[in-house]
Order: C-alpha cells, then sequence, then structure tokens
C-alpha cells in the first residue's frame, strides 16, 4: 500500500523555455518587463474608469473589468515562470498545478463571453443609440457580468473533470512553462487519445465557436450602422477596429493551440508566453491609444497621484 502511495506523482516538472542561458535572460527580460507594464496598464484602465466619473458607462464598466481579468490572466502563470527561469529544477505542486488550470480556464472562459458582451454593447451603441442607457442599464451590466463569471466557472470546472480522476503515477514531466492540460492528460497512466481527442474538440470548438460569433457581430454592427447613417459608420469603425484588434490577439493564439494538429514545438510554447503576457499588455494599450475620454482620464489619475506624493 505504501509502495502504491509513493509511486504517486506529487509535483511536476517543467522543462521550461529553452536551456541557453542567453535565451534565458532575454526571456527572464523580455516578460518581468512585460508583466509589470500588463499589470501598471490594466491597473491604471481599473482605476481611471471607477474613479473618474466621466467614464462611468457601461462601455467603460465592462472595459475595466476586461482589464481586472488581464490582470488575471497576466498573474496566473507568469510570475512563476520568471521566478523559475534560473532555477534548475522548475517544479510545481500537484495541487498548484490542478490551481493553473483551474484559474486559466475559468478567467480564459469568462473572458470570451465578456469579449461577446463588449460586441453586443457595440451593438446597442450604434445601432440602437436612443435606447442605449436602457437597454445597458446597471442591473444588465451586473447580469452580464454574474453570467460571464459562472459560464467561466462552469468551463473550468469542466475541464478539472477531465484530470481530476486520472491515474498521474509516473511520467511527471511537461514540456512547457505552465500546467498545459492537454500535456498533463498525456502523462496518465491510462487510454488517453480519446480524452485528448475530447479536450482538443470541446476547446476547438468553444474558441473558434466565439471567435465566429464575435466576427459575425462585428460584420453585422457595421452593415447595420451603414445603413443608418454616413456619420455613424466612421465612428463604428474606429470603435470596433479596437476591438477586433482584440479579438484577434485573444482567439489567434488561442485558436492555434486548440486546432494545430502537430505535436508541441518551439513556436507553440513562444506562442503560450505571448498570449500569457503580451496579450494582456495590448489590451490596455489598444483601448487607450485610439480612446481620447479614457487618455484624459488616465492624466487626471496620474497628476492626481503626483500631487498626492508632493502633499505627503
Ligand atoms: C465591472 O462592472 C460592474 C458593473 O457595471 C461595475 O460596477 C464594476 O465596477 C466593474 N469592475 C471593475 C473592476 O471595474
Amino acid at each position: 500500500m505504501d509502495g502504491a502511495n509513493l509511486s504517486v506523482v506529487s509535483e511536476f516538472v517543467f522543462l521550461g523555455l529553452s536551456n541557453s542561458w542567453v535565451i534565458q535572460l532575454h526571456l527572464f527580460l523580455f516578460s518581468s518587463a512585460f508583466y509589470m507594464a500588463s499589470l501598471v496598464g490594466n491597473l491604471l484602465i481599473v482605476f481611471s474608469v471607477t474613479f473618474d466619473s466621466n467614464l462611468h458607462s457601461p462601455m467603460y464598466f465592462l472595459l475595466a473589468n476586461l482589464s481586472f481579468l488581464d490582470l488575471g490572466v497576466c498573474s496566473i502563470a507568469a510570475p512563476k515562470m520568471i521566478y523559475a527561469l534560473f532555477r534548475k529544477r522548475k517544479t510545481i505542486s500537484f495541487g498548484g498545478c490542478i490551481t493553473q488550470i483551474f484559474f486559466i480556464h475559468a478567467v480564459g472562459g469568462t473572458e470570451m463571453v465578456l469579449l461577446i458582451a463588449m460586441a453586443f454593447d457595440q451593438y446597442v451603441a450604434i445601432c440602437k443609440h436612443l435606447h442605449y442607457l436602457t437597454i445597458m442599464n446597471p442591473r444588465i451590466c451586473v447580469l452580464i457580468l454574474a453570467a460571464a463569471w459562472i459560464l467561466g466557472l462552469i468551463h473550468s470546472v469542466a475541464k478539472l473533470a477531465f484530470v481530476i480522476d486520472l491515474p498521474f503515477c509516473g511520467p511527471n514531466v511537461l514540456d512547457s512553462f505552465y500546467c498545459d492540460l492537454p500535456q498533463l492528460i498525456k502523462l496518465a497512466y491510462t487510454e488517453t487519445n480519446r480524452l485528448e481527442f475530447m479536450g482538443t474538440a470541446n476547446s476547438g470548438l468553444i474558441s473558434v465557436g466565439s471567435f465566429s460569433i464575435l466576427i459575425i457581430s462585428y460584420i453585422f454592427i457595421l452593415v447595420t450602422a451603414q445603413k443608418h447613417s454616413s456619420g455613424g459608420l466612421s465612428k463604428a469603425v474606429s470603435t470596433l477596429s479596437a476591438l477586433v484588434s482584440v479579438v484577434v490577439l485573444v482567439f489567434g493564439p488561442l485558436i492555434f493551440f486548440d486546432i494545430w494538429p502537430f505535436p508541441s514545438s518551439h513556436l507553440d510554447k513562444f506562442l503560450a508566453l505571448f498570449d500569457a503576457i503580451l496579450t494582456s499588455f495590448l489590451n490596455p494599450v489598444i483601448y487607450t491609444l485610439r480612446n481620447k475620454e479614457m487618455k484624459a482620464a488616465m492624466k487626471k489619475l496620474c497628476h492626481q497621484l503626483v500631487s498626492y506624493r508632493k502633499m505627503s
């Protein structure tokens, strides 16, 4: 009985991204810089929207919630990866691995629903302009958020149900820098082909499905806006292009992982890094650079912080 217990995997070992010292140093500088930038950028958005009453509208509330999620996205795997870069043996406990998988999918699922909600918000703002505040009232906003979180949680629990009962009792090396669900399933001591297929089909369906919903709704918004007015169109195009860039950034790598049929290559791992750190940095950049109100609010917030420090 003790023998059986001893052989149960209690931790997983990450191979990391590279063994070369020079590449690791570059990765360290690159990842920590972008991680810090993501934290600062997204925190700035959350604080600007919370404290500036000019930005108290559904669109900005949703944007602040997206930034809040991005804070989560970049903090799940990146800090541990950065910390482990220069360690010889990069390990994570079994519980830590399950926790990572849980949060990656919960936050990721919630973010997908939130992006769809933001497309709906833009549809109402552009095509049902006069009824915007009645349709997107505070209660609806809270309902949308609650729905996003609940769907994200369900998605994540469903993913965990795949792995929680699998027997892990031997191989424990993951060729990655975070707990990647498909790779984890491969380590289980059982017939995993069907599980792998179902996992791939499931996430492939979800990411390609939501991506298609989003792109179709943007096309729908553009066509409707064009019919209604000519002035509305240019505004719609500029807002939507920001949204579309974010959506492509978020979903591009996801779709690549989910339906790429070949075994993991280096490209795969670097793309995962890109998804974990760069995307959450670029979201605020894309939104704020194209948005005058947001820029003004951020400037105000920075001035307030500076004058507060001078006073104290
Ligand atoms: C998220 O949206 C809700 C509802 O609109 C809002 O009350 C809340 O402040 C937002 N959260 C953040 C972090 O901005």
